[in-house]
């Protein structure tokens, strides 16, 4: 017969956003789950699901957190072996570290052997879904797909197309963008938990022909997400205005060749023009906030709370490795930080639904993943809140929920990630 699970503890699960009215009103909690056939079951308390369940295997986890799985919004897993690079800002640092380090995935053996090392790590952070870039090489998407379906995880990726401004042997051309992308996407789209997304770097490293493939691409296969960067640095901003004169703004480097749209996700977006707000507003398109990155590689503050308030579509990443964390409990914590900087202070509701709810939004998957609710798909963390000495001195006096949860956010690690179940299975290789 069919095996279920009750995982005992502190079930979290989102009603709403915290980000609509008071932020612990959007929260419910409960004291156990059911999981079966790699959905959940049924939330409730622990007397009643055991005796309605009574052949389930029950693990009492306490006092620990149950949320849903850590959902990155935008990764680039070709770059787990060149995370915290030294003393570049995005420009230099793409030249000097991160195309060397791209140029080595036209190779499958070494695709696969980043590609299970990332999953590797982000598992052991709580991670159960992402939104990757690959590398111009079609073996790289290969790679992803294939180690991510051996483990049954929901993730989303596609060959990052670029045909000027970079190196030789790191550029393809509008016609094999186009080609190579549509091959891909007919391959793996919609094979079991995987999703293709189109996928131009951004518009520096694109031709206008090469941006009007994608966007015919996209046209073509308008339920499949798409993927790009959108300003990051001022820098960044100025390059593309000298390469596109006659565009309006960044955004419209996009918008002109098809690629602006309501399964976009546009990443970092920090220094927008008001144009550029109203327009990724009204098409419903999602900003993916990639802080610890925007720090890292010296990009800006992102404007969380106005965003929020003007009823954009917010996501939350890693960026790995612009980013200098696998980890979305690290993210979350930079989060708050910027947020601080900008003079609002997130609540930990808020941003534990940014990593969940919200990022599941932001890929237009928030109907199977990212929550904890009946009929969701069983990815599933379970937090330790007082994993380390230092977390757990700070939580014994912590005398409510959000107290006891927000030193986790903001100093717990991989050490925190107690178990990780991926589609109602327990992972159990865990690199730490
Ligand atoms: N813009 C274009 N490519 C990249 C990338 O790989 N990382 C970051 N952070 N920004 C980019
Ligand atoms: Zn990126």
């Amino acid at each position: 017969m069919t095996q279920e699970t009750i995982l005992k503890g502190l079930v979290l699960s989102f009603n709403g956003s915290p980000f609509d009215g008071a932020p612990e009103d959007a929260v419910d909690l409960h004291e156990a789950v059911v999981l079966r056939d790699g959905k959940i079951a049924a939330l409730g308390t622990a007397e009643a699901l055991t005796s309605s369940h009574p052949q389930a295997s029950v693990t009492d986890h306490g006092e620990k957190l149950i949320l849903a799985g850590f959902v990155d919004a935008h990764v680039h897993y070709p770059q787990t072996a060149m995370i915290a690079s030294w003393g570049k800002r995005l420009i230099d640092w793409l030249n000097l570290y991160t195309f060397p380090e791209e140029m080595r995935f036209g190779s499958p053996d070494y695709a696969m052997e980043i590609a299970t090392r990332y999953l590797d790590i982000t598992a052991a952070q709580g991670t159960t879904t992402m939104c990757s870039f690959c590398t111009i090489h079609p073996e790289s998407v290969d790679a992803f797909f294939l180690a991510a379906k051996a483990r049954g995880q929901r993730v989303v990726a596609g060959k990052t197309c670029m045909d000027r401004n970079a190196p030789d042997g790191l550029r393809d051309t509008a016609r094999a963008a186009y080609d190579q992308s549509k091959a891909l996407l007919e391959k793996w789209h919609g094979v079991d938990r995987i999703s293709y997304a189109i996928t131009p770097r951004f518009s520096p490293t694109s031709t206008p022909e090469q941006l009007e493939a994608m966007g015919a691409l996209w046209a073509e296969h308008a339920d499949c997400l798409m993927q790009t960067h959108l300003s990051e640095q001022t820098d960044e901003i100025d390059w593309v205005r000298s390469l596109f004169p006659d565009a309006r703004d960044y955004l419209d480097t996009y918008e002109a060749h098809g690629l602006l749209g309501a399964n976009g996700l546009y990443g970092h977006a920090i220094h927008l023009e008001p144009r550029e707000r109203d327009r990724l507003r009204e098409h419903g398109a999602a900003l993916i906030h990639c802080p610890t990155s925007n720090t890292f590689i010296g990009s800006g503050l992102f404007d969380m709370a106005g965003l929020m308030d003007e009823g954009q579509r917010i996501g939350l990443a890693t960026d790995t490795g612009g980013g200098s964390s696998f980890s979305m409990l690290r993210t979350m914590a930079a989060a708050y930080e910027v947020a601080q900087l900008r003079g609002t202070a997130l609540h930990p509701a808020q941003l534990l639904w940014l990593a969940t709810v919200g990022s599941a939004r932001s890929l237009r998957m928030d109907d199977c993943i990212g929550n904890i609710a009946p009929g969701m798909e069983a990815d599933v963390v379970v937090l330790d809140l007082a994993s380390t000495p230092a977390i757990a001195q700070r939580h014994v006096e912590a005398d409510h929920l959000w107290e006891a949860v927000f030193p986790t956010i903001m100093m717990g690690d991989d050490r925190a990630i107690t178990e990780v179940w991926i589609c109602g299975r327990k992972v159990t290789h865990q690199m730490g």
